[in-house]
């Protein structure tokens, strides 16, 4: 099933949260033959899973932190966001590796972390501008997914990859057609190679600048399984158009 999933980032209090989600359901209630995720903030994933009890919508978590406990100043553990009900948590998003200076080497950990504590990461790639006009992207891609499945190569079912081109990230400019559609052929290539056994569980989701009018176009590409939105997710209206797109 496609997975469309709704990145919030550092917007929406609890109560806002509350008055997004008792907007959204009932416009996505009909919806079955896709998932739909909401990502917002730590302080309102509690607000959000009582809302969202007994919807199919899931909720996820933008981030998380590897240690399991202990003297880590403002980090958040993965059996805290299990206790509110999390099921899947962006990993590597660009943001937390350019802003945040997140490195390749803490993005593995984290994804060993949630894949030994059965929770689905969302691992996020994707190419800077300057990358993508040497030609790199692929190597790009290929580099940070090796790299963050190192020592995790029979884990390559339990986790959905977004390719997320840096330079198309609330920009305005998604990625073309053509781009995509390559980009998410060589995901789907390159897990079957670091992994033999492969069974091509693993969703690649597109993110970057996807608004209502994009949506349905994206979903219908080759190797589209999903989408991962940011700005256009941060209304209710906008985002059920989006799940809804076809
Ligand atoms: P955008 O963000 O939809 O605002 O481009 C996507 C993302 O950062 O996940």
């Amino acid at each position: 099933m496609k997975l469309i999933a709704a990145n919030w980032k550092m917007n929406m209090t609890p109560s806002q949260t509350r008055e997004y989600v008792e907007k959204f359901l009932p416009l996505v209630e009909m919806v079955q033959d896709r998932e739909v995720l909401l990502c917002p903030p730590f302080t309102s994933l509690c607000v959000a899973q009582e809302l969202l009890r007994g919807s199919s919508v899931k909720l996820g978590a933008q981030n998380c932190y590897h240690e399991p406990k202990g003297a880590f100043t403002g980090e958040v553990s993965i059996d805290m966001l299990k206790e509110l009900g999390v099921s899947y948590v962006i990993v590597g998003h660009s943001e937390r590796r350019w802003l945040f200076g997140e490195s390749d080497e803490l993005i593995n950990k984290k994804l060993t972390a949630c894949l030994k504590a059965g929770m689905r990461p969302i691992l996020c790639v994707g190419e800077r501008l300057e990358e993508r006009e040497a030609g790199l992207t692929l190597k790009v891609v290929e580099t940070q997914i090796r790299l963050a499945l190192s020592c995790l190569e029979e884990y390559t079912d339990s986790l959905d990859i977004a390719y997320e081109p840096v330079w198309a990230i609330g920009s305005g400019n998604p990625a073309t057609p053509e781009d995509v559609q390559l980009v998410h052929a060589y995901i789907k290539d390159l897990l079957r190679d670091i992994n033999a056994k492969h069974r091509g569980e693993s969703r690649v989701l597109y993110g970057g600048s996807v608004n209502p009018t994009n949506a349905g176009d994206f979903l219908h590409m080759e190797n589209v399984e999903g989408l991962l939105v940011g700005g256009a997710s941060l209304n209710p209206e906008t985002f059920s158009q989006i799940v809804k797109s076809y």
